[in-house]
């Protein structure tokens, strides 16, 4: 059964922002794209920059270090498809966001 946890306050990610939140051992970047929350894994693939830092359009983030781009809605790489971040499901309870462990 999904099992979500409160990571962050929709307060502390405003519109068109992201933040970065612990959850165990990983860092989880927190997207807020016109007031929909989105969650994927922050540590990129290729060398481990911040997600969280790079640029959005379109539902995607291109990492701020060689912009490789992946897709909010579902970590995938846009370049390579087959490639994908892990990607959170999210539920907002209040003014809690909440991603499925
Ligand atoms: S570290 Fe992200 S594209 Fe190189």
């Amino acid at each position: 059964m999904a099992e979500f946890r409160t990571v962050a306050r929709l307060s502390e990610v405003p519109v068109n922002t992201a933040k970065v939140v612990r959850h165990g051992m990983k860092m989880v970047a927190l997207f807020n794209r016109e007031g929909t929350i989105f969650a994927i894994e922050d540590t990129c693939p290729h060398m481990g920059a911040s997600l969280a830092e790079g640029t959005v359009h379109d539902g995607v983030v291109a990492c701020p270090w060689h912009a490789w781009r992946f897709r909010l809605a579902d970590g995938t790489w846009v370049d390579s498809p087959k490639l994908k971040v892990p990607c959170y499901p999210v539920r907002i309870v209040g003014d809690d966001i909440q991603i499925e462990i």
